[in-house]
């Protein structure tokens, strides 16, 4: 996507071919900077701290950490390890071990000598993996938007709900849920989102929202607890979210909040999709609810806020009282009876083991 007009990913090797350099997601929408990762830790804390995030980007990440790994020792030891190390980065976006699983399979073949460039090559090859699913992704996806956008007066936008950043900031380009709003909105078709703050990190009403402007899409960013009421009263014709991990029988795990806007949405009749490409299924999971580990992130994230102050400066502030514990789950699972659709890169399948299997007979 482009940023001030410049064609740019969330991961990137380094012009020097030594390093490889990310947006640091913690300090948008304020300010734009970028990152070198030079080393097996530096990708492992970017992953931790989420300066980069969303499943399909931290498995990206995960891929160049490997390489940075094997670039300073390419024993079979030493590839255990950095998987190992990397691989409990973060819990529950399957798309993390599925990259490790991907380049580390194809790692041990090779003698030590030849895996760093190897290692490299895989790498690229996952960031670009990822952006072509994720154009599927947008054209299965259209025709929904299509369809509404028939049915409604001429010009009027077809309103969609999503929920977190499951936009280009979430992948190496493009975004999940994004791809199908970006595909209507550059055919032309009049859409205006509704972007969830998304607490406790805010990623809606810091990372969506600042992607969509940029891309100059209608938005407009809504309380978490909103989206009910504006679906009662008809101002939701859609909601697509994102996920971090979808089971083989279609159950949803993605960002704390979901499930809720899926009970809202069946409440009120309004189609909830999820946007699903396949490195975020995890064909060995059956039952999402009590199968998926559920990242538990630091309280402060809930207890403290940052933000910018009128003199530009940003500063964290608390918001609870001292000494007020706070419980942070940072994901949940919507179970697939509640999910219209999984929109994938193969087409949309019923969120069910049957579906995907129709998509995906080769799992
Ligand atoms: O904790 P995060 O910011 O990594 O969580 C991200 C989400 O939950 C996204 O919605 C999900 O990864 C889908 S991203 C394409």
């Amino acid at each position: 996507m482009n940023v001030s007009g410049r064609p740019t990913r969330t991961i990137w090797p380094s012009a020097d071919g030594t390093a490889v350099e990310i947006i640091d997601q913690t300090r948008l929408p304020h300010t734009f900077a970028t990152v070198r990762l030079a080393t097996l830790d530096d990708a492992a804390h970017a992953i931790r701290a989420m300066l980069v995030r969303g499943a399909p980007l931290i498995g990206a990440a995960a891929a160049w950490g490997l390489w940075l790994a094997i670039r300073a020792n390419a024993s079979d030891a030493a590839l255990a390890q950095a998987h190992a190390t990397l691989l409990t980065t973060r819990p529950t976006a399957v798309n993390l071990r599925w990259a490790l699983d991907r380049v580390q399979a194809q790692l041990v073949r090779l003698r030590p000598a030849e895996r760093a460039a190897a290692a490299r090559v895989l790498a690229i090859e996952i960031c670009d993996e990822d952006v072509a699913l994720n154009r599927g992704i947008g054209a299965a996806g259209l025709p929904l938007v299509k369809a509404i956008a028939a049915r409604k007066k001429l010009g009027e936008p077809v309103n969609i709900l999503t929920h977190c950043n499951a936009g280009w900031l979430a992948t190496v380009d493009v975004g999940t849920a994004t791809a199908t709003i970006y595909s209507a909105h550059d055919a032309g078709l009049p859409v205006h989102i509704w972007v969830d703050e998304t607490r406790p990190r805010n990623q809606g009403a810091s990372l969506t929202a600042w992607e969509l402007l940029n891309h100059g899409v209608p938005h407009t960013v809504i309380a978490d607890n909103a989206g009910g009421h504006l679906m009662q009263h008809g101002r939701v014709d859609l909601v697509i979210v994102g996920t971090d991990r979808t089971t083989a029988t279609g159950d949803v795990c993605n960002k704390i909040g979901t499930y809720l806007k899926a009970l809202a949405a069946r409440d009120n009749g309004v189609p909830f999709y999820a946007a699903v490409p396949s490195p975020s299924i995890d064909w060995t999971v059956r039952d999402g609810v009590s199968e998926i580990p559920i990242e538990e992130r630091s309280a402060r994230e809930l207890t403290h806020i940052t933000g910018r102050l009128p003199d530009g400066l940003v500063a964290t502030v608390a918001l609870t009282p001292e000494g007020s514990p706070a419980a942070n789950p940072a994901f949940d699972v919507t179970p697939a009876r509640l999910v219209t659709g999984l929109i994938t890169e193969r087409g949309i399948a019923e969120a069910s083991a049957d579906g995907l299997q129709r998509l995906f007979s080769e799992k």
